[in-house]
């Protein structure tokens, strides 16, 4: 099975960054790439935040976390990432952008590295086939944030290997999570499920069933979910639920996939949700006196 010392992560978003130092407290070598410079830069910042509070916690030893922030490196250079034993991309949620990016890795990554996708909805298969390898190809999806949600849904592509599938497996076991097994049909089963319930929260409110607090707290205390479906949409990424229900779409065929015409406009409009402190919800207000108490 292939050992797996060195991890390459491509994307410092919410997800890239959260894998990032999942890998890097569990003793990994990272490289963090992005093409955007500002990206990792609020990456380097965040993961050193979340570490020293680990320590301050006593969830991690001073010891650990300095050994974890040592075994970090963040660059926007992906031929670094010929060090990588596995890179797990979690870029924008295009296909054809991810594609691109695969065919570049399959160049500079060793030829027995594994390239792995965090894609939320995006054929394996496909992805697979713009490398040389697709049997080193798999899906990783990490569920938002990854250092805290306990689930990895791994997908294998049409031609994904046993040994790619176990050294993936065992990589997201030794990172302490729980691992289900997805075929490679569109949204896998997590977002199968539960970006068309988003999808309807939408809807229900487009159409003026109820306002968005009432829609979220029906299903926070009627169905004992932990976050409502729209404040959790902004949790996610409105970009992101939008990119999901588009493969949806096309993927399965079925118009009831098709996106909520107030998702759409909400994407159009930029209110991508919490990274940019307006979505469903707007948090801008609550972030200046977050700011502010800090000073
Ligand atoms: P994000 O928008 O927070 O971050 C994406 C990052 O990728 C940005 O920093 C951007 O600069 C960078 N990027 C874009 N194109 C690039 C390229 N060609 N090379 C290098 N860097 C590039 O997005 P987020 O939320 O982290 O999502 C990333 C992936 O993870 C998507 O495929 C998404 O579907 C998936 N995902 C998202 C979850 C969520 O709750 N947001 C949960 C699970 C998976």
């Amino acid at each position: 099975m292939t050992e797996i010392k060195a991890v390459g992560v491509v994307g410092s978003g919410q997800m890239g960054s959260g894998i990032a130092q999942l890998a890097a407290v569990h003793g990994l070598d990272v490289w963090l790439l992005d093409t955007d410079p500002a990206a990792l830069s609020r990456a380097t910042k965040s993961i050193t935040t979340n570490i020293h509070r680990l320590i301050s916690k006593g969830q991690l030893s001073q010891a650990a976390g300095n050994n974890a922030l040592g075994h970090l490196r963040c660059s926007s250079n992906l031929e670094e990432l010929c060090m990588a034993d596995i890179v797990i991309e979690a870029i924008v949620e295009s296909e054809d952008v991810k594609k691109t990016l695969f065919l570049e890795l399959d160049r500079i990554a060793k030829t027995s590295a594994i390239l792995a996708s965090n894609t939320s909805s995006i054929s394996i298969t496909r992805l697979a086939s713009a490398t040389s390898r697709p049997c080193q190809v798999i899906g990783m999806h990490f569920m938002n944030p990854p250092p805290v949600m306990k689930l990895v849904e791994i997908v294998r592509g049409a031609d994904t290997s046993d040994n790619t599938f176990y050294a993936t497996k065992a990589l997201a076991e030794r990172f302490g999570k729980t691992v289900i097994c997805s075929q490679d049909f569109s949204g896998f089963i997590v977002n199968r499920i539960l970006m068309p319930m988003i999808n309807e929260a939408f809807h229900a409110l487009y159409t003026g069933v109820a306002t968005k607090e009432d829609i979220d707290t029906g299903m926070k205390l009627g169905t004992n979910h932990p976050m409502g479906p729209l404040q959790l949409a902004d949790f996610i990424g409105l970009d992101v639920c939008l990119s999901i229900m588009k493969v949806l779409q096309a993927g399965l065929g079925d118009s009831k996939y098709a996106p909520c015409p107030l998702l759409v406009q909400y994407v159009d409009a930029g209110r991508l949700g919490r990274k940019r402190g307006i979505g469903v919800y707007d948090y801008r207000a609550a972030e200046q006196v977050k700011r502010s108490a800090r000073l």
